[in-house]
């Protein structure tokens, strides 16, 4: 199916709908309503905990097999070109139908650093980078202070980028657990061909993604452990720039970084 849904044409999509009578919008996960209808049919209570036992495998049915071909897919990949082909063929995940691009990753595989973020804004979204938006822009200057930049040739130097997932949410909303799940594979994998000395977890995304926990606030600073490798989980250059007091700890993570690298 067509991934590349414009705006125009989404909308076109839906008032057509509407005209044909549509009055409720459909869920991100696919439900077998011939299967809630028949149990609807029942009487009563027994109805609805019937409904909700069809509704619930029905997800789950989906959620797991989806996973189980991201580590399928994700496992076999042999490069990080092989990795992406394996996720542009990859049809689970609804967020791709959605998205403009696939925004896979930026910088120098060669790097000591790996940042993995959380997903694709409107600009990344458009441009195909991770990264490149009001936030990116931080993200760069960040970075520079302690003498990191995505576009140097020296691993020392270096950094590589991506993200937790691949394709822009709508309205920006957070990924949903299922969807991080599906794309962990490919995150593991993504991280076991770069093999960086270092992580950076950007956000709580990343951390639910990498760690397991989300409570950035609580996170930051900390190194821990993510994909077998050591990680730094940090606030997020969006949640910077509108709380610019919290680049004052941002700083001090960012000096962490710099000292476990060796200077
Ligand atoms: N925020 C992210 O986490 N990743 C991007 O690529 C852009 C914004």
């Amino acid at each position: 199916m067509e991934s590349a849904l414009d705006w125009h044409r989404a909308k076109a999509l839906l008032e057509w709908q509407v005209e044909l009578g549509a009055t409720e919008a459909i869920l991100d996960a696919p439900v077998d309503r011939f299967a809630l209808a028949k149990v609807q049919d029942r009487p009563g209570k027994a109805a609805r905990a019937a409904a909700a036992q069809v509704a619930e495998p029905v997800r789950e049915r989906n959620e797991v097999d989806a996973v189980e071909v991201a580590r399928a897919v994700a496992g076999a990949a042999k490069d990080r070109e092989g990795l992406k082909a394996a996720l542009a063929a990859y049809e689970h995940c609804e967020l791709k139908l959605g998205a403009k691009t696939l925004v896979f990753s930026d910088g120098n595989p060669a790097a000591r650093v790996m940042i993995i973020g959380e997903a694709p804004g409107r600009d990344e979204d458009r441009i195909g980078r991770p990264f490149v938006g009001r936030a990116g822009q931080l993200l760069d200057r960040m970075l520079a202070a302690i003498g990191l930049d995505r576009e140097a040739q020296e691993p020392e130097r270096a950094v590589y980028i991506t993200n937790v997932m691949p394709w822009r949410p709508p309205q920006n909303r957070d990924p949903e657990p299922g969807e991080i799940a599906m794309m962990l594979p490919f995150v593991q994998r993504h991280v076991a061909l770069v093999d960086p000395d270092v992580i950076i977890l950007m956000g709580n995304i990343s951390c639910q993604a990498g760690l397991g926990q989300r409570g950035i606030l609580k996170l930051r600073g900390n190194w821990a452990e993510a994909y077998g490798k050591p990680a730094l989980p940090m606030t997020h250059p969006a949640y910077l720039l509108r709380q610019p007091l919290a680049k004052r700890e941002a700083w001090a993570d960012l000096l962490s970084l710099k000292a476990r690298l060796g200077g």
